[in-house]
């Protein structure tokens, strides 16, 4: 089987990549931030001899995957910064998903010119016009982008600034296509919101951003159930295999996708938490929050379906899926 580059290995999307690549055989060489995330990843996966690790503290540095590229057949990248809670939005945010992505394109181009496809995690923040908020009535689609300026960038909060380092990133990647015209093809995995069981090393303090937003209702922290953040939502492990899908299949050549189930809400998180886990009550906030937008926008996953075959898992059982494995922290 070929072999495949999959960067932030370490990560909670990336965690389900590997997962499903080694299930399907393919040789995969995992990028990590260090020695220790590597041991951690093959010990996962003890006796697998087609894991191998390769060691890339910073994806926005020169040169970053000069080595690891060499000799692979496809890359998926998923790392990126998906931290909220930065002091700088430039060099936190901005420049490891710009360079990270730009970094790893250009690398395939001069140092790995067998390279067939590089499939990156983009994100449902490059397609939001995220200014407009819950836009009630807005379908969104691939076609769209987020329009956020470098300067709008600068001057918004962390969660519109990670939102615009996703924009900005594969715009990057689409650029680059374009004016370098590579032996490779792209294709851009665009989630809103990624939910569900995780694989990854964590715990309740480094617990990844988007399983937090479950964790918070789950821990007692919250009073009123909070304001949804992103109206649509994905468990992690379609998103982990509309990767795998895109790579295999041609027609997910140089096309983006809106990997969503669909809409959904907090309100209803918190009720199938506390029909679940019954254990949790007191706990799960269950006073409603007035702000919560009872309109808003929809998203259409018909490309993702069509092309990548995906079968979306549904809300109650990837709550119950994550909630699980967080209920052993309370
Ligand atoms: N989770 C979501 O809701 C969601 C939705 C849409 C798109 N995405 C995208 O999916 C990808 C994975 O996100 P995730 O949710 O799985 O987050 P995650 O668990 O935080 O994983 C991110 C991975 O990227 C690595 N990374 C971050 N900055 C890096 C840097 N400067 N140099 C080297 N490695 C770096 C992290 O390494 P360390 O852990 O060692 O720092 C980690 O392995 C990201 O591209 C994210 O933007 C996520």
């Amino acid at each position: 089987m070929p072999t495949v580059l999959l960067t932030g290995a370490s990560g909670f999307i990336a965690g389900w990549i590997l997962r499903y690549l080694l299930d399907r055989e393919y040789t995969v060489i995992a990028t990590v931030r260090s020695n220790e995330k590597g041991e951690y990843l093959k010990a996962l996966y003890p006796g697998v001899s087609k894991l191998s690790y390769s060691v890339v503290p910073d994806i926005g540095a020169p040169d970053a995957f000069k080595d690891a590229v060499v000799g692979v057949d496809y890359i998926i990248h998923s790392a990126s910064p998906f931290r909220l809670n930065i002091s700088n939005p430039v060099t936190e945010l901005l420049e490891p998903a710009i360079n990270g992505t730009t970094g790893i394109l250009y690398a395939a181009k001069l140092y790995a010119p067998q390279v067939k496809k590089i499939i990156i995690t983009s994100s449902f923040a490059a397609i939001q016009h995220v200014s407009k908020r819950d836009y009630p009535g807005h379908v969104y689609d691939e076609t769209q982008w987020n329009p956020c300026t470098w300067e709008e960038a600068l001057a918004c909060n962390a969660h519109d600034a990670y939102c615009a380092s996703k924009e900005f990133a594969e715009k990057a990647a689409w650029d680059f296509l374009a004016k370098e015209k590579p032996n490779f093809t792209i294709t851009a995995i665009n989630p809103p919101i990624v939910l569900g069981p995780m694989l990854h090393e964590v715990n309740a303090a480094t617990i990844n951003t988007s399983c937090s937003v479950i964790w918070r209702l789950m821990n007692g922290s919250q009073k009123i159930v909070p304001v949804t953040p992103v109206h649509l939502w994905v468990d992690v492990r379609n998103v982990a295999m509309a990767h795998i899908l895109a790579l295999e299949n041609p027609a997910a050549d140089n096309q983006r996708y809106l990997v969503s189930a669909g809409s959904w809400g907090l309100e209803d998180v918190c009720q199938y938490l506390l029909k679940s886990f019954p254990e949790l009550k007191g706990k799960v906030p269950t006073a409603k929050n007035e702000l919560e937008a009872t309109e808003y926008y929809s998203g259409d996953n018909t490309k993702s379906i069509k092309d990548l075959g995906i079968e979306y898992i549904s809300l109650e059982q990837t709550v119950y899926d994550l909630a699980k494995q967080l209920i052993s922290w309370v």
